[in-house]
């Protein structure tokens, strides 16, 4: 480890285990689900033991790389909303099938579920991860009103996948964000997994890293969701077109946070045509969807 690192984990192991968030991110990994809810929901609120965890837990919430994420979290609010609202209004009477992979809490949907209001129940929505109780205990908070269900999955295991249960918009978020420089294999894999399926004109959403602050440090100082010591690379814009054109991915539009950390890509296999995707991506229509 180098000095650097060993500094940082000595401040950390000194102030960080009375600082809630230092305290979820080493005992379930930095890119686990509950890390991101707490991410999502305490700011501005730190949780400390003491003091010292109080001041510690507020400097971790206000890591940049977590604002990054937070508008990430809002921009996926903002285009699912969107395109949701407008395939129901197109297709009333249609039901919608969203699947939503490495789902963590997946509080996204809900938020917009509940701003579609009577719509959503034309909505039926799967969610896949390879730890399925957080998504239930919020499901539950929402009193069971919305048509879900939980999976356990992996999302890599091709086994996982049954190809008559096909879906029109997919989601990934926050999955290849966290993946090192040398598994864009698994980027691949997971994208020609996931084109099998989709509905025709079916949407594939997904997130990913094309910057991060310091991944150096963050490496050295937190496992990942598995135990295992953290390995996340940044992708360029370039490297993940590459991958979607070997297949078969449309990029449609794509909206990104301010730092230009973590893009939101809307994309379809061929040339899908979503004839209200200005709206969309018009940055001054974004709503805050609380
Ligand atoms: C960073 S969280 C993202 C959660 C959520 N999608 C979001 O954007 O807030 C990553 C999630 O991927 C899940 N995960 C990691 N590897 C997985 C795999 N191979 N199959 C299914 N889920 C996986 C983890 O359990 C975790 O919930």
């Amino acid at each position: 480890m180098s000095l650097r690192g060993s500094i940082y984990k000595l401040i950390m192991n000194i102030a960080g285990k009375s600082s809630h968030g230092i305290e979820i991110a080493q005992t379930y990994g930095l890119n686990s689900a509950e890390m991101m809810e707490y991410i999502y929901r305490r700011v501005p609120t730190p949780v400390g033991k003491n003091i010292l965890g109080y001041w510690a837990d507020s400097i971790f919430l206000n890591f940049p790389t977590w604002k990054s994420l937070r508008q990430r979290k809002q921009n996926l609010q903002h285009i699912l909303y969107y395109i949701i609202k407008g395939r129901l209004e197109r297709e009333p009477e249609k039901e919608i099938k969203i699947l939503d992979l490495a789902s963590g809490y997946s509080q996204y949907i809900f938020t917009v579920l509940n701003k579609l209001g009577d719509k959503a129940s034309k909505v039926y929505v799967e969610m896949r991860d390879k730890n399925i109780v957080c998504g239930e205990h919020i499901n539950n908070a929402n009193k069971n009103k919305y048509n879900v269900k939980y999976v356990k999955a992996d999302i890599l295991k091709e086994e996982d996948y049954d190809l008559s249960n096909t879906f029109d918009i997919i989601i990934l978020a926050g999955f290849f964000d966290s993946l090192g420089m040398g598994e864009a294999n698994k980027i691949e894999h997971t994208m020609n997994l996931v084109k099998k399926i989709m509905n025709i004109g079916a949407l594939f959403i997904f997130s990913y890293q094309a910057l991060h602050v310091d991944t150096a440090l963050v490496n050295e100082l937190f496992n990942d969701t598995y135990g295992v010591p953290l390995s996340m690379g940044e992708r360029t814009g370039i490297d993940i077109k590459f991958l979607m054109k070997e297949t078969g991915f449309n990029n449609i539009g794509q909206i990104q946070d301010s730092d230009g950390c973590y893009p939101v890509v809307i994309s379809a296999q061929t040339d899908t045509v979503i004839d209200y995707i200005d709206k969309i991506l018009a940055m001054d229509n974004k709503q805050q969807l609380k």
